[in-house]
């Protein structure tokens, strides 16, 4: 996902966008660039490569104090220097941004070239530069709303231009772009992270929007130019939020962040008198919800993990039949959306476009759709009819940790939350809030032995290929922690139910191959038992999650991982702690880049 940063005021601008850059560089790209107005010149300086690769070749004499800058995620075009932003027109005076994908680009650029024009770039978004520079006739805000009808697709730009230097023009339609209100000056970021530390006002951009924006106003509009009026938000987080803190990496200092991430995630939520859940963002569809015959959660990556934990709880709450959709396959696959089905969207960033194309297919087929997000006022929030933040607070590093808990945590407060309108008795839900209440002190208890889980990952990093096993609500924890290992050691490791092992992958293990298997107690306690002693015959090494207590697994794993005992429905969010760790480590010890794992990004707001 690309980043973007604009400035317009009376500061020195280069310094916020570098900055405002370095805060976006961990949703992951490859290369960096910036255009500046200096004494009526427009600069542009891009580079393949890191943010530092840039810097290096900064050379303004002046401050100027307009200016644009982009991290890049390559999908048109190679991460090269050409290719990099800020894409320029023929005249060289217009300096364009962009995050998503013009569709017609290919069209675009055929009709251009027939004009004359010489392109220099592979980009899509060189296109949308030249088109508008076409259009440039004294009025940038005019040349970008003529250039935007000419364009479908995605896009989140930032525009300026030499002839106008106290001006940036920016457009959405479905990338995010908010606009930071200053005093004298204002800015424009992709994501909150980047202008935090200079305003905490901010108005979000809608899709079809455009904002005129110079040190004194922002000035909104529709594509057909109808003014429109926004409220000024204030961003919640805090500039430490974003910040390491002393720790090593972002994901560390995330998965530490879980017990107070959580607890506020719980905050206001619980009433054990009473036996209730409070959640005020699902209060104007209550009835809706309870009258639900059919849920579909929908979400990709650790958040699907989420919602199969999700789809568990739902069922064995709430007494409705849930299923747990990829959104990439659900988008395409023509689903049955009847009267009564409500589909709920799982995402940290809300900006997902599978899960964003997932929802705009089950509302266009007239599902009650709800967000389960934790990105305030991202585009997944704003298109569903209600949902629940998880207010676990920004998550920076790519390989989500505290996100999958919140959401985990927020899905079993509404399986709660509709399940004690349905069946479920005060009792029972206050039983259940009751044992999600201790679930932060017991990931405090879990995160004090992070050393076995270091030690586990020492052993076995230079392993390549790693079994992960669990069974029942443990079966998306076996899931969960494939995919870390996978995606920041890039160590090849897969996820299965247990069970699944004799059909087929129980041929992969050979002698001291690495097998963690889920084993914490429950209902298929004794079932995961012989799974662990099948893996076992076969040479595997087996590392066990148990629970606190357990001797017997002691003797059959050769590394066993405690965690609290806690009902089955909540052990997801105790189970996956060592394995989030043990991610970790292997990772640092492998030498890999943790926060910023290759060829991935931390939203993927493109196909
Ligand atoms: C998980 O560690 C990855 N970051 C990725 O699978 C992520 O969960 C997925 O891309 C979904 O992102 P979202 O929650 O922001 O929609």
């Amino acid at each position: 996902m690309c980043g973007i940063i604009g400035y317009v005021g009376s500061r020195p601008a280069l310094p916020i966008l570098i900055e405002g850059l370095r805060r976006l560089e961990y949703r992951g790209y490859d290369s960096a660039g910036v255009a500046l107005i200096d004494h009526g010149q427009l600069k542009v300086t891009k580079s393949a490569g890191r943010l530092s690769v840039l810097e290096q070749m900064l050379d303004f004499e002046a401050d100027p104090t307009t200016g644009i800058g982009h991290t890049r995620w390559a999908t048109h075009g190679a991460p090269t220097d050409v290719n990099a932003h800020p894409q320029q027109d023929a005249s060289g005076n217009i300096a364009v941004i962009h995050n998503g994908i013009i569709e017609n680009d290919r069209a675009l650029r055929t009709y251009l070239e027939r004009q004359g024009v010489v392109f220099r770039s592979e980009t899509d978004t060189e296109v949308l530069a030249q088109l508008i520079g076409r259009f440039y006739e004294g009025n940038l805000e005019q040349a970008v709303r003529q250039a935007l009808h000419d364009v479908s697709g995605a896009y989140a730009i930032a525009v300026v231009c030499s002839q106008e230097p106290n001006v940036i023009v920016a457009a959405r339609k479905g990338s995010p772009l908010l606009i930071g209100i200053g005093k004298g000056e204002n800015l424009l970021a992709s994501d909150a992270a980047a202008i935090l530390a200079h305003t905490t006002q901010v108005v979000y951009l809608g899709d079809g929007e455009m904002a005129h924006i110079t040190p004194q106003h922002v000035r909104m509009t529709t594509l057909d130019a109808i003014p429109v009026t926004k409220n000024v938000e204030e961003i919640e987080w805090s500039l430490s939020e974003i910040e390491l803190a002393g720790y090593e990496h972002f994901m560390l200092k995330e998965i530490h962040e879980q017990p107070a991430s959580l607890e506020t995630c719980l905050r206001g939520r619980i009433d054990l008198r009473e036996g209730a859940v409070h959640l005020g963002g699902l209060r104007d569809c209550t009835r809706e919800l309870t009258r639900a015959k059919r849920i579909i959660l929908t979400a990709c990556g650790t958040a699907w993990h989420a919602a199969l934990v999700g789809k568990y709880m739902f069922e064995e709450l709430i007494r409705t039949p849930t299923e747990t959709e990829y959104a990439s396959e659900f988008r395409y696959r023509n689903p049955v959306i009847d009267d009564g089905t409500l589909v709920i969207a799982v995402s940290q960033s809300g900006e997902t476009a599978d899960t964003l194309a997932a929802l705009a297919e089950a509302k266009q087929r007239g599902a009650l759709t709800l967000g389960v997000v934790n990105v305030v006022g991202s585009s997944i929030a704003r298109e569903t009819d209600a949902g629940v933040y998880l207010h676990v607070g920004p998550e920076i590093g790519v390989a989500s940790t505290k996100a999958f808990t919140g959401q985990v945590a927020v899905l079993a407060l509404m399986a709660c939350y509709l399940g004690r309108r349905k069946h479920l008795s005060p009792a029972a839900c206050t039983q259940f809030l009751t044992a999600l209440n201790q679930i932060p002190d017991q990931i405090r208890q879990i995160l004090q032995h992070e050393e076995e889980a270091r030690a586990v990952a020492e052993r076995y990093c230079e392993k390549e290929n790693w079994l992960y096993l669990g069974r029942g609500y443990n079966y998306p924890v076996a899931l969960e922690g494939a995919l870390k290992l996978k995606e920041i050691s890039y160590i090849h490791a897969e996820g299965l139910p247990a069970a699944e092992m004799k059909h087929g992958p129980i041929a992969l293990i050979n002698e001291g191959m690495p097998v963690v298997v889920v084993a914490t107690a429950g209902t298929q306690y004794e079932k995961i038992i012989s799974n662990i002693q099948q893996v076992k015959a076969r040479g595997g090494s087996v590392i066990a999650v148990a629970t606190e207590g357990d001797r017997e697994i002691k003797r059959l794993a050769e590394h066993v991982l405690y965690v609290p005992d806690t009902l089955e429905p909540l052990q997801p969010l105790l189970a996956v702690i060592p394995l989030q760790l043990i991610a970790y480590h292997a990772a640092v010890l492998r030498g890999c880049n943790v926060d910023k794992p290759r060829n991935l990004a931390k939203s993927v707001t493109v196909e």
